[in-house]
């Protein structure tokens, strides 16, 4: 028999346990953090947890796999499931407490509400995965709303998630700041994900495409490019060329609106998307026309 495992950090799965720790914080006038995550938590979840240490009293991990954002062909099944080891992670990180729901507890019989943010939900990821970015913001709301924190932290690598997000908050006035912390990546560029755990080595060494091809784009508007339909030219060349990865997309839009641009502005941000076998991966890197540096 294995040794019961002793979680070093509180866990809770109920909402009204919940609601009831997160009351007593603020009853002592404590800050809230929150950092939702679908657990196997990697270096770029950590680095959530630990601004929301920095900069807030009681912080709140939120550990789900939400069903509602995977599409029927999706990795739902197989998305990696570690809680033992997520919770000792958390606790390093500087979680004061973690919060375990379980589906039923987030989706009883006969729920039926889903919350949707047009015009941003539907371009990008929102082409290829239809009904993701609903069932995101759908969960996102009810977590929020569960945990009330002051601050919420989401990763910069799923960039559009935490533009609709933002969105979602200011249109619904909810009264949660939304903090976006700097993408995490390995020594080699690649940005960090808990599905690079499905990458065998092979396919591991062509991701580094995207990362590069984001470089390519940082350089080349760094040098003065103005062309950027000739830039993500360039781009999908750099990924759809490399051997096992499907090229998505490579583009570069307005950084707020998420619309295409075919010319420089102070802000716009370069996603590229594609598939390395079965997985799939996403990166992007802001860029400044102004950029000096
Ligand atoms: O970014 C994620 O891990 C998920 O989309 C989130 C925000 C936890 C919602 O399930």
């Amino acid at each position: 028999m294995p040794d019961p495992f002793t979680s070093p950090v509180e866990t809770v799965a109920e909402i009204p346990a919940l609601r009831k720790l997160v009351e007593a914080e603020r009853k002592q006038n404590a800050s809230i953090g929150f950092v939702p995550t679908m657990g196997a938590l990697h270096a770029g979840h950590m680095s959530l947890i630990e601004a929301a240490h920095r900069d807030c009293d009681f912080v709140v991990v939120s550990i789900f796999v939400n069903p509602t954002q995977f599409g029927p062909n999706e990795d739902f099944e197989k998305y990696p499931r570690v809680v033992e080891q997520d919770l000792v992670k958390c606790h390093e990180a500087g979680a004061d407490l973690v919060w375990l729901p379980t589906t039923e507890i987030m989706y009883p019989k006969n729920f039926s509400t889903c919350v949707t943010v047009k015009m941003l939900s539907q371009v990008l990821e929102g082409k290829t995965r239809p009904d993701h970015f609903e069932g995101v913001t759908s969960v996102v709301t009810k977590l929020l709303l569960c945990s009330l924190p002051d601050i919420a932290y989401f990763g910069a690598k799923d960039y559009q998630q935490q533009a609709i997000i933002r969105r979602m908050c200011l249109d619904l006035n909810i009264p949660v700041e939304i903090k976006t912390c700097p993408i995490v990546r390995d020594t080699d560029g690649l940005a960090l994900s808990s599905r690079n755990a499905y990458l065998s080595e092979a396919e591991r060494e062509s991701a580094l495409s995207l990362s590069r091809a984001l470089k390519l784009a940082e350089e080349r508007i760094h040098a003065g490019e103005t062309d950027l339909n000739q830039l993500t030219a360039e781009m999908q060349q750099l990924i759809s060329t490399t051997p096992l990865l499907k090229l998505d997309y490579a583009t570069i839009v307005d950084a707020g609106t998420l619309e295409e641009i075919s010319a420089p502005q102070p802000d716009m941000v370069a996603l590229v998307a594609a598939y390395a076998g079965a997985t799939r991966l996403i990166d992007n890197c802001l860029l400044s026309a102004d950029a000096t540096d």
